[in-house]
C-alpha cells in the first residue's frame, strides 16, 4: 500500500501549475481538442487517476480541476511551461514521466484542457482518493482514527452537526503537521460533499462482534 509521503505538498504545487496552464490550454480548445484530450487521459493517466477522474485509493482526483484553480488562487499566466514540466519529470517514486516520445506538448495541452472540462466527483469518490489510505476505506481507522459513525457520536463529544461542518474546511485544507496532508486545493462543494459522505458513514461494529 502506498504510505503517504511529504512529497505530496509538492503534488500539489504541481497540480496547480498544471491546472492553471490547463486553463490557459481550455479558453483556445476546439471540441476535437478536448476529444483528442481525454484520448490522452484514457490511455494514460486513467489507469491510476480514475476513468473519470475521480482518483483511487491514495491517488489524488484530477476531475474538479478548474475549482481547484479557483481555491488555490492560480495566476494563470506562467503555468505552462511548469505543467509540461511536472509531467516530463514525473513524481519520483509515485508517478511516472512522460517524456516527449509518448506525450508531445500538444498533447499535454488537449489533455489539460480535457481535464478542465471534469466537473467534480462525488464525496465518496473524494475520501476513497484523499483520506481512505490512513483513514480505512470503510472509514474504521488505520493509521488516523476512525471517522464512520460520527453522527452518532457527535453528541457525545458534545458538537451539532453545523459545528463540525464549520471546523472541517479548515482541517481538510491545512492538514495536520507531520501527521495528516493538507488538501489546499478541494473546492467548498467538494469539502460539503466529503463531509456529508463522512457524515452518511454507520459505525463500523468493532471485530468479532
Ligand atoms: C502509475 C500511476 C499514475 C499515472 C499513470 C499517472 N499518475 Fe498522476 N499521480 C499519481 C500519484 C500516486 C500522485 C500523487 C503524488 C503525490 O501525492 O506526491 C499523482 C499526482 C498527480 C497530480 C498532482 C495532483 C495533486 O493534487 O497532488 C497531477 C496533476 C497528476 N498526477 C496528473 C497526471 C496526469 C495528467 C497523468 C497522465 C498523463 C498522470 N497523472 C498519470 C499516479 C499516477
Ligand atoms: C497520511 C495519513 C492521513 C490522511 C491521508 C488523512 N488523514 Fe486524517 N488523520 C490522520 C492522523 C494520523 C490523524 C490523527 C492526528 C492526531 O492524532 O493528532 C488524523 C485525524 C483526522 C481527524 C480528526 C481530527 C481531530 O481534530 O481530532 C479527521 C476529522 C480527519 N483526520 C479527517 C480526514 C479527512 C477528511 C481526510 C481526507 C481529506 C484525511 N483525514 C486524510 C492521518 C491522515
Amino acid at each position: 500500500m502506498k504510505r503517504f509521503r511529504p512529497a505530496k505538498l509538492s503534488g500539489v504545487l504541481a497540480f496547480t501549475l498544471l491546472a492553471g496552464a490547463f486553463a490557459l490550454s481550455t479558453a483556445r480548445a476546439q471540441p476535437q481538442d478536448l476529444e483528442a484530450g481525454q484520448e490522452v487521459y484514457q490511455g494514460n493517466c486513467a489507469v491510476c487517476h480514475g476513468s473519470e477522474g475521480q482518483g483511487n485509493l491514495g491517488i489524488p482526483n484530477l476531475a474538479g480541476a478548474a475549482g481547484h484553480v479557483k481555491q488555490l488562487g492560480v495566476p494563470l499566466d506562467q503555468a505552462g511551461p511548469a505543467m509540461v514540466k511536472m509531467l516530463r519529470e514525473g513524481i519520483p517514486g509515485n508517478m511516472p514521466a512522460f517524456p516527449p516520445d509518448i506525450l508531445s506538448d500538444a498533447d499535454i495541452g488537449k489533455l489539460g484542457a480535457y481535464l478542465f472540462t471534469l466537473a467534480p466527483t462525488s464525496g465518496d469518490n473524494l475520501y476513497v482518493a484523499n483520506c481512505a489510505l490512513c483513514h480505512g476505506l470503510s472509514a474504521e481507522g488505520t493509521v488516523g482514527p476512525p471517522l464512520a459513525g460520527v453522527a452518532e457520536l457527535a453528541p457525545q463529544m458534545g458538537m451539532t452537526k453545523e459545528q463540525l461542518a464549520a471546523d472541517f474546511p479548515n482541517l481538510v485544507r491545512k492538514g495536520i503537521p507531520g501527521k495528516m496532508p493538507a488538501n489546499p486545493q478541494l473546492a467548498d462543494g467538494e469539502i460539503t460533499d466529503l463531509f456529508e459522505y463522512l457524515w452518511s458513514l454507520p459505525p463500523v461494529p468493532a471485530p468479532g462482534r
